[in-house]
């Protein structure tokens, strides 16, 4: 049986995606043999509703050097970021000589906008990536008392896709502990349990993203670990992520949204396990049309290429057992990716220009998270004729 990595109670599985690879692994043509695979499965919380991965990846398969990141090369995330900073400058950094630490550094746009305000910042990330101030380490209690000694309390910890992936989040919690002020907070934010299964974003499930949060689950988390859950903001990157704020207990008054929204989770059924159940029956779904739908256009003579080498086109392609045959080709902006294949399904990553050389009949739309920004940069391709094939929340053609 499968224990909640948060409370210990039974986790009950609701959809296995049996053997994927690491998301971020992309191999050389040539050395895409020693792959590792792992069962990729979902389950709940039977008692906290936390939605994980049954299994987890043993630490020395783990692919990255430190938090995971992927280079959006999205203009809206880049303004998101920003005003992200914006926003914690006005309510939080607002002290005589306020300090921001990020746990992972993304592209290093918040801090970066931060410090420019004169505001001191640091990120903890164990490559050193980011382009910022960084303290080479994962973020725990010990990395977090080293990080208090030579800065003094911190009055925000941030952290962006990233709290999701952490399989240890009692690490997390102690460290927090001991770097945040007594009025410091938490602000992360996460793929939502409640846009996946509204949109049947299946393919958000993958090896880096251990955690599934709901505001009930983050409620019930953050007093597990001494904490509470004051804040939550609802924010359309990512196909739809929420912004949770946490506080020492007993030091804020939470938002009435807090209790809002976990009433209009209840409402919805998203810990049931029936919605669950429900979600697992459309994914299943998605695969038959995608896969039919492929097939037919391949069948009819019809070119096709994927857009965005995207963590999440690994659970895609690996479950639908998308292939070369399928879709000869991925088009993406990250340099890093090109020449190489995607991680199982061995489907050759180009630089973004392969997409108009020549343009395909249809492209399926991997990186649908960016889909408005995607669609207006690339609309030439529609306007020869060119159709974006999407696969959430059902397959469809436009
Ligand atoms: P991302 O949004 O981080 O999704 P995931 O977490 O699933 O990897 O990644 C987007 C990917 O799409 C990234 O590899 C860059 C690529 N991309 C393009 O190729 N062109 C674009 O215009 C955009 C916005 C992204
Ligand atoms: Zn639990």
């Amino acid at each position: 049986m499968t224990r909640c990595r948060v409370c210990d109670q039974a986790v009950q599985e609701f959809f296995d995606f049996e053997r994927q690879p690491l998301s971020s692994a992309f191999p050389l043509p040539g050395e895409a043999d020693g792959e590792f695979f792992f069962r990729l499965a979902v389950g709940i919380c039977s008692s906290c509703t936390l939605v994980q991965l049954i299994e987890d990846v043993p630490q020395e398969h783990a692919h990255h050097q430190g938090y995971p990141y992927h280079s959006a090369g999205s203009s809206v995330m880049h303004k998101h970021f920003t005003q992200t900073a914006y926003d914690l400058l006005e309510t939080e950094l607002t002290g005589p000589d306020p300090f921001v630490v990020e746990i992972g550094a993304n592209d290093g746009v918040l801090l970066r906008t931060c410090g420019d305000a004169g505001v001191r910042h640091l990120a903890v990330e164990p490559s050193g990536a980011g382009g910022v101030r960084v303290h080479r380490a994962f973020f725990d209690a010990a990395s977090a008392a080293d990080i208090r000694a030579e800065n003094g309390p911190a009055d925000v910890v941030y952290a962006a896709n990233t709290i999701c992936g952490v399989a240890d989040l009692a690490a997390v919690f102690a460290g927090l502990d001991v770097l945040l002020g007594p009025d410091g907070v938490l602000v992360f934010e996460d793929p939502y349990l409640g846009e996946i299964v509204e949109r049947t974003a299946f393919d958000q499930i993958y090896d880096e993203h251990v955690f599934f949060f709901t505001a009930r689950s983050v409620r019930s988390m953050a007093e597990r670990f001494g904490f509470e859950l004051v804040g939550v903001e609802r924010l359309p990157v990512h196909g739809g992520q929420i912004r949770y704020t946490i506080a020492h207990a007993g030091r804020r008054v939470p938002s009435p949204a807090v209790a809002e929204l976990v009433r209009e989770e209840t409402g919805r059924g998203l810990a049931d396990l029936a919605t669950l159940e429900d979600f697992a029956a459309k994914v299943r779904g998605i695969r038959t049309d995608l896969v039919a739908l492929l097939g037919d256009l391949r069948a009819a003579g019809n070119t096709i290429a994927g857009y965005g080498a995207t963590a999440k086109s690994s659970t895609v392609a690996n479950y639908c057992g998308l292939g070369p045959d399928l879709v000869p080709f991925v088009c993406d902006t990250t340099p890093g990716k090109q020449g190489r294949v995607t991680p199982g399904s061995h489907i050759p990553v180009r630089p973004a220009a392969a997409f108009a050389d020549p343009y395909p009949d249809y492209a399926l739309l991997f990186a649908w998270n960016h889909a408005e920004e995607i669609m207006a940069k690339e609309r030439a391709f529609r306007a020869a004729g060119g159709r974006w094939i999407l696969y959430v929340p059902t397959v469809h053609i436009v």
